[in-house]
């Protein structure tokens, strides 16, 4: 990646269970430089289709180098190992190849939790938390996690599927789950808290950053969250997963 303030623009995409997001970032400061564009994820989430996808929005995005692509899905070396909230035929792919091909620059694929982790730690609410356990969760379709050690992401940690009371905590906290079962902001804290202290009992956490879209709401949840450890809000809300996969794609760049 250049020094320039062009060479530092990086095209990133944000796959979820609901929408695609994609935006232009300068990876030096963590600011979205263009609109985010967003579009419902195709039904089912179906590879060819969200290639597809990809492929246009990157058209209305014009940039070049390295393009960062945050996903819902375990992702080692460029393959998806898991799809909870995504077509099941992601497994086993190499989606990280599969773009570099459609688009012909190379890609940085990471899971989306540890995208926003990247973003909240670097420049966001855990930028001065280097020290300790820190624990990012994003709570939107499903519920992301992204842990950090001293600074250091241990990735792809999938705390979502922890069984919390005889259900994946997903299926009990996440944000679509409080908009599908119409619970008020008190029961659905409630789920949350529950999720929090299993996620605490295991791991002990200096400090939780809770992001994802729901945040925008923090003034109604924020005061209902407990927990042993410290809890604060993201500072990027639905905008972290693209800016940790610009970063992820700069720091590919300038290896
Ligand atoms: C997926 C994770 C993802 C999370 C948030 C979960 O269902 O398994 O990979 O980080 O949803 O999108």
């Amino acid at each position: 990646m250049g020094s320039t303030a062009q060479g530092s623009i990086v095209l990133a995409f944000d796959v979820g269970g609901s929408y695609v997001k994609a935006g232009l970032v300068d990876s030096r400061t963590g600011m979205v430089v263009s609109e985010v564009a967003r579009h419902p994820t195709p039904p089912g989430g179906k590879p060819e289709a969200v290639l597809d996808l990809l492929v246009d929005m990157a058209r209305d995005l014009p940039t070049e180098g390295p393009i960062g692509l945050a996903f819902p899905v375990v992702a080692k070396s460029g393959v998806a190992c898991t799809a909870a909230n995504i077509d099941k035929r992601w497994i086993g792919m190499n989606v990280q190849a599969h773009l570099q091909a459609r688009l012909q620059r190379p890609v940085a694929f990471l899971n989306d939790a540890d995208a926003a982790g990247v973003a909240e730690m670097t420049l966001g609410a855990g930028r001065d938390r280097q020290q300790g356990t820190v624990m990012v969760l994003t709570l939107g379709t499903g519920i992301g996690s992204a842990l950090f050690v001293d600074g250091r992401l241990f990735p792809n940690t999938e705390l979502g599927h922890l069984e919390v009371g005889g259900e994946e905590a997903e299926h009990r906290a996440s944000a679509k789950v409080r908009a599908d079962r119409n619970l008020d902001w008190v029961e659905w804290s409630a789920e949350v808290n529950a999720v929090l202290a299993a996620y605490h009992a295991l791991l002990w956490p200096d400090l939780f950053i809770i992001g994802g879209g729901v945040t925008e709401n923090w003034s109604h949840f924020g005061s209902l969250l407990v927990s042993r450890a410290e809890i604060v809000p993201a500072a990027f809300g639905n905008d972290a997963g693209i800016i940790g996969a610009a970063m992820a794609a700069a720091a590919l760049a300038s290896r």
